[in-house]
């Protein structure tokens, strides 16, 4: 457990610029402001400049966005660079959701490419990782998180250091209503530990999948687990604000 943990929040595909201005309002009366540099929020990218005025009195929350594509400007269009995500008040950047990985079909070296594309910008990586049911059937959890770390500490470990976290997030978890029991994802995240080495061993491991305010504080309880990543119960202010004044 860290003295500090994190909270980060991932909005997916919801909250518009107007709900976002509604959300941060009655967020911002909900919490105290002890915990802002403990708080991450990934938002739909058309959301930042709404999420930035609303946060200009509490600056110490951070604004992330969900995904980025590694060139710097081009003809790719849908995509937005990471340039672009930091001047629209985007610190972070979410890299290979199993979302992106198992609905849009993103490949381990295309996670290589936008985790470097993010760190060369300074912007910071939250690195997402996890199996499927099936692949945690078949005794394959721990070799699956390996093959989506290693290539990724391999191209930019050492330069990473201490611009990037990694969020554990089993597949079967997401959104599911399930959640890894405490052991079973502590086990995932001595394992993840065990593959960084030194320069990187004080890197955030969070935990994702089904975090609600009910199961927050027996997940931060485990050792490795630094913070948590959360999608539905990240997009309603006063269960949000729960949540974190619960893990804290
Ligand atoms: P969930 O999503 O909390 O709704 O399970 C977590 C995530 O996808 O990051």
């Amino acid at each position: 457990m860290s003295a500090t943990p994190v909270f980060a929040a991932n909005w997916k595909m919801h909250h518009g610029p107007a709900a976002t201005r509604d959300f941060f309002r009655d967020f911002l009366d909900a919490s105290a402001d002890s915990l802002d540099d403990q708080l991450f929020f990934f938002v739909p990218t058309v959301s930042l400049a709404a999420a930035r005025r609303a946060l200009a009195g509490r600056p110490r929350i951070r604004l992330g966005v969900q995904n980025v594509f590694w060139e710097p400007a081009g003809a790719y269009t849908g995509e937005i660079s990471v340039p672009m995500a930091s001047a629209a008040g985007a610190v972070a950047a979410l890299v290979g959701h199993s979302e992106r990985r198992h609905v849009f079909g993103e490949t381990v070296e295309e996670t290589v490419k936008k985790c470097r594309a993010v760190l060369e910008c300074g912007l910071q990586v939250v690195l997402c990782v996890g199996e499927t049911l099936q692949q945690r059937r078949a005794d394959q959890a721990e070799a699956t998180v390996t093959a989506q770390l290693l290539p990724v500490l391999e191209a930019v470990g050492g330069r990473a250091a201490g611009r990037w976290m990694i969020a554990y997030e089993p597949v079967w978890a997401i959104g599911t209503g399930e959640t890894a029991t405490p052991e079973d994802a502590q086990q995932m995240h001595e394992h993840v530990y065990g593959l960084l080495d030194e320069p990187l061993k004080r890197t955030p491991i969070l935990y994702g999948g089904s975090v609600k305010p009910g199961n927050v504080a027996s997940l931060l309880e485990c050792r490795r687990i630094d913070g948590v990543l959360v999608g539905g119960a990240s997009l309603d202010p006063a269960s949000f604000a729960t949540l974190c004044a619960a893990g804290a």
